[in-house]
């Protein structure tokens, strides 16, 4: 019953041509970076990333700020002692907690994944099995679909539901309809700069852009290249045809 509830979205980066909105992806980062970051890692993001065609596009100097802000763990050359410095653009994004069993203390024994590649992670759960998810990358749609659902549908529980301690009702939720992650948005919780909506749908649909992005950083090279390769074949069709017209034209 939860499947039902995860309604398809009218993504700027869908269909053939899609490609991803640099504002929008800018919100989603500043969402990820100011909710999401608290209890998920995002191991795979290196800051020199938010930079990179393709992305968010934050200028040189935004990606270098954005990096210096943060605290990386780091090894002394001198001393061989550990110590923190700001992050630099070839570092990644650090981790909010040391290690698993820390996150797991802070979160009532659960995990909160890794969000690098989980927009990837989730896509097969609308039915489709994940093989077909990966030939037709389109229906990867379906997993920044799903965590926009998850983000925009905690609820009460139905009367006479119990409730569960240290959980919180997701009807969307694909293990049950109870999460160990809180409500982790509410309405004008993050500032926008231009003008967007700050509501929970707008920071949901903003985050998701993000985290597709995250786990799909070449989509829009990708689509580029499947439109020449698609151009290609059938000029390369056409000349075909008119060759076997003119080799046979004698032949009866
Ligand atoms: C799980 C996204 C903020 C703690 C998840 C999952 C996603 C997600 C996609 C996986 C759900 C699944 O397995 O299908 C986000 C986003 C956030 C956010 C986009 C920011 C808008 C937070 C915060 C916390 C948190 C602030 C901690 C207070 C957790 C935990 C889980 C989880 C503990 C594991 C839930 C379980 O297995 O029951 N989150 N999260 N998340 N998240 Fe978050």
């Amino acid at each position: 019953e939860g499947h039902s509830l995860i309604e398809k979205q009218d993504w700027s980066f869908g269909g053939v041509f899609g490609t991803y909105e640099r504002a929008q992806l800018q919100r989603g980062y500043k969402v990820y970076r100011e909710v999401c970051s608290l209890c998920h890692s995002m191991d795979r993001l290196a800051f020199r990333n938010l930079h990179q065609p393709g992305g968010p596009e934050f200028s040189e100097e935004a990606a270098k700020q954005i990096a210096s802000e943060y605290q990386i763990p780091d090894i002394s050359n001198e001393t061989g002692q550990p110590f923190d410095r700001p992050g630099t653009l070839t570092d990644h994004f650090p981790a909010p907690f040391p290690n698993k069993a820390a996150a797991q203390a802070a979160n009532g024994g659960a995990y909160p994944p890794d969000l690098s590649l989980i927009a990837k992670a989730r896509a097969e759960h609308r039915g489709f099995p994940g093989f077909i998810v990966d030939a037709f990358a389109n229906y990867a749609e379906n997993g920044p679909d799903y965590i926009y659902a998850l983000l925009t549908h905690y609820e009460d529980p139905p009367a006479g539901v119990e409730p569960v301690p240290g959980k919180h009702y997701n009807p969307v939720f694909l293990s049950g309809d109870w999460i160990s992650m809180p409500k982790p948005i509410s309405d004008g919780q993050v500032e926008y700069t231009d003008g967007t909506s700050e509501t929970v749908e707008q920071y949901s649909a903003d985050v998701s852009a993000f985290l597709m992005w995250a786990a799909e950083p070449k989509l829009e090279e990708r689509k580029e290249i499947g439109f020449r390769v698609m151009i290609f074949l059938i000029v390369f069709a056409v000349l075909l045809y008119l060759t076997k017209r003119k080799l046979w034209r004698n032949v009866e």
